[in-house]
């Protein structure tokens, strides 16, 4: 059975036009239902919907900016915006060797923006990096961009597509937005970047481990309180894409494909979210040089061939 989340289902946009589509509950529940999840099913029969049984779009923006309000918390309690910098550093580093002028970093999927808003509070990658949002989600993008403005910061947030993207890039990041990709989606997302004049992508997601639907129970049961934040949370864990898949969908024509901390190398109580990685290959050595010991964790499509063996 596939692992569906209900805010993947909830909201509904055009790809074309970028409109926002009516999404029929009813329609809702009986794909939850069809995917054995009655437990989901039932969170949804519970929202609110106007008498075409049509979701209310007000209501359900309310509740997706308070679960990704909630969601903020574990983006803190791992200390991404740290786990971000511990890799972007090097990245950008290995970058300027060769782009000039302004560089621009893209947040695909920014969702509040927790990634972007944080590098902009720290000044974490320097003054030459514009800082940039994009989500599928209007009403996220509304919200992250209020929340800029009210910390006075500097960056922006923009409505737009993964698939589309309206925003060039020097380097795409991204953080727990893979698992979303199903299919060949997955490999469209990362070699559309590398088909654009990019340098690098750098994607983290939930590590495969055995131990990810366990801890993401554990940490949405006790620190989130909207059934729908709770339920996706750990089939998001679930959803998670092994090493193979990601180092497989990440080799895009022209880009080195990487993963930080693959399984095996890492003690699977701290992974949590780590990164896959694309680099133009002739910036690989100018990477490895700036990550200094950390580099050994980084690994490429051979350390997966080789293990195997
Ligand atoms: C689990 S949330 C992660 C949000 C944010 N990156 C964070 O770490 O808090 C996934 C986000 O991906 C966005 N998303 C899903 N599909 C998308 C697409 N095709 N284009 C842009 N954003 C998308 C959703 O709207 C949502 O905000």
């Amino acid at each position: 059975m596939p692992h569906l989340e209900i805010s993947d289902l909830i909201t509904a946009t055009d790809p074309r036009t970028g409109a926002r589509l009516p999404v029929r509950r009813a329609e809702v529940v009986h794909r939850l239902r069809e995917a054995g999840d009655r437990h989901a099913a039932r969170i949804v029969a519970r929202l609110p919907a106007d008498r075409h049984d049509v979701l209310d779009p007000h209501a359900v923006d309310r509740l997706m900016i308070g679960v990704h309000t909630e969601l903020q918390r574990l983006s803190e309690e791992l200390r991404l915006g740290k786990r971000l910098v511990h890799i972007l550093g090097p990245v950008f580093e290995a970058v300027r060797a060769t782009a000039t002028g302004r560089l621009r970093l893209v947040d695909v999927g920014s969702g509040l923006g927790y990634a972007v808003r944080w590098l902009a509070a720290h000044h974490s990658l320097g003054p030459d990096v514009e800082l940039v949002g994009v989500d599928l989600d209007a009403a996220l993008v509304g919200e992250a961009a209020r929340l800029a403005r009210a910390e006075g910061l500097d960056c922006r947030f923009v409505h737009g597509n993964a698939f589309d993207l309206p925003e060039a890039a020097t380097v795409y990041v991204s953080t727990g937005v893979l698992h979303h990709f199903r299919g060949p989606d997955l490999a469209g997302f990362f070699r559309a970047q590398a088909a654009s004049p990019a340098l690098a992508f750098c994607h983290f997601d939930i590590a495969a481990t055995r131990l990810a639907p366990i801890g993401a129970w554990v940490f949405h049961r006790s620190r989130m309180r909207h059934p729908l934040g709770r339920h996706d949370g750990v089939a998001s864990a679930r959803r998670a894409h092994t090493d193979e898949t990601l180092l497989q969908a990440a080799a895009a024509p022209g880009m080195r494909p990487l993963l930080y901390e693959p399984r095996g190398l890492a003690n699977p109580f701290c992974t949590t979210l780590r990164p896959v990685i694309g680099i133009r290959p002739e910036l690989e050595a100018p990477l490895r040089r700036a990550m200094g010991r950390s580099a050994r964790r980084l690994v490429g499509p051979e350390h997966l061939a080789g293990a195997a063996r």
